[in-house]
C-alpha cells in the first residue's frame, strides 16, 4: 500500500476559534474515506487545509510521503507557486458547483487546464472530453450551465476537477444541495470513480454512500477524529454515545429493515 495523503497533528484556528485540535489522518492510494460529523465540527476546514485553500495553523500535511512547505526553527512557511501545484493535485468539488454562467460546458471545464496548467487548447480539449464521458455528459459540451439540472452541473464539476489530472479528490457535501431525484445520479459517478480506483476524501451524510462505498469512515466531532473504522462496523456498532446520537439523527424515519 502507497500511503497518498496524510496529515500529522494538524491544527487550525481563526482568531480564538480552534476548529482543528490535532487531526492525524492517512489516506492510501485508491481508498475512499467518508467523512462523517455535525455541522461546524469541522470538516470543510479539514478538506481545505488539505488542499491548501486554508493554511493549517500547526501541523503538517504530506502528499506521496513529502511535507508540503519548509519547517525552520519549528515553524512551517508555504511557497505561494508551490502550494498552487498542490492545488492542482488536490482536487476539490464543493456543494455549489461555481462553474461560470457565461461560458459553455466544454469551456468550464477548459478552463483550469489553460490558465493553471497551461495546456493548450487541443489538449485541454480532448481531455474535456474525456472526462465528460466518464461522467456521462458528453452531450452537453455546448450547453450553458443555465440549461443543466443540478445534478448535471456537479457531474461537469467533478469532470472540471478530473480534467487538471488530480492524485485525490475531495468531495465537500456535493450533494446536499441537490433535490432529493438528483443526488443518485452524482452517488453513482462518485461510485465509479471509486471503482476506478480514483483516491477520494469525501464528506457526505449519505450514510448508504459511506456504507456501500467507503473503505473506511471517519467520525469527526469538535474538531478531532472520534471513530474510525470500516463503514459496516462504525455505522452499524459506534462505539461513543456521540455518534450514535449522529446516527439516530440521520435514521430517524428509516424504514425498518
Ligand atoms: N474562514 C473562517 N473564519 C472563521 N471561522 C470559520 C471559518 N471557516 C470556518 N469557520 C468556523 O469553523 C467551524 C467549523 O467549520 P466547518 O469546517 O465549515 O465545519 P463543517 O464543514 O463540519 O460544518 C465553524 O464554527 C465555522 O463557523
Ligand atoms: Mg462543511
Amino acid at each position: 500500500m502507497t500511503e497518498l495523503v496524510r496529515t500529522e497533528s494538524l491544527h487550525k484556528q481563526f482568531g480564538e476559534l480552534e476548529v482543528l485540535k490535532g487531526i492525524d489522518l492517512s489516506v492510501e492510494a485508491g481508498e475512499t474515506v467518508v467523512l462523517l460529523g455535525s455541522s461546524g465540527s469541522g470538516k470543510s476546514t479539514l478538506l481545505r487545509c488539505i488542499n491548501f485553500m486554508e493554511l493549517p495553523t500547526s501541523g503538517k500535511v504530506y502528499l506521496h510521503g513529502k511535507a508540503v512547505g519548509t519547517e525552520t526553527k519549528g515553524q512551517i512557511k508555504y511557497n505561494e507557486s508551490h502550494l498552487c501545484s498542490v492545488r492542482t493535485k488536490v482536487g476539490m468539488v464543493f456543494q455549489h458547483f461555481n462553474l461560470f454562467p457565461h461560458m459553455t460546458v466544454l469551456q468550464n471545464i477548459m478552463e483550469g487546464q489553460r490558465t493553471v496548467l497551461k495546456r493548450n487548447a487541443a489538449d485541454s480539449k480532448e481531455k474535456s472530453m474525456l472526462q465528460l464521458e466518464r461522467v456521462g455528459l458528453t452531450d452537453k459540451a455546448g450547453e450553458y450551465p443555465s440549461r443543466l439540472s443540478g445534478g448535471q452541473k456537479q457531474r461537469v464539476a467533478i469532470a472540471r476537477a478530473l480534467a487538471m489530472d488530480p492524485d485525490v479528490m475531495l468531495f465537500d457535501e456535493v450533494t446536499s444541495a441537490l433535490d432529493p431525484e438528483l443526488v443518485g445520479e452524482v452517488l453513482k459517478t462518485m461510485r465509479q470513480l471509486a471503482d476506478e480506483g480514483m483516491t477520494m476524501i469525501c464528506v457526505t451524510h449519505e450514510l448508504g454512500f459511506a456504507y456501500h462505498v467507503a473503505n473506511r469512515v471517519l467520525f469527526l466531532n469538535d474538531g478531532t477524529i472520534l471513530e474510525e473504522g470500516n463503514p459496516q462496523q462504525i455505522l452499524r456498532k459506534p462505539e461513543t454515545q456521540r455518534m450514535c446520537e449522529f446516527l439516530e439523527g440521520h435514521s430517524l424515519f428509516k424504514l425498518p429493515d
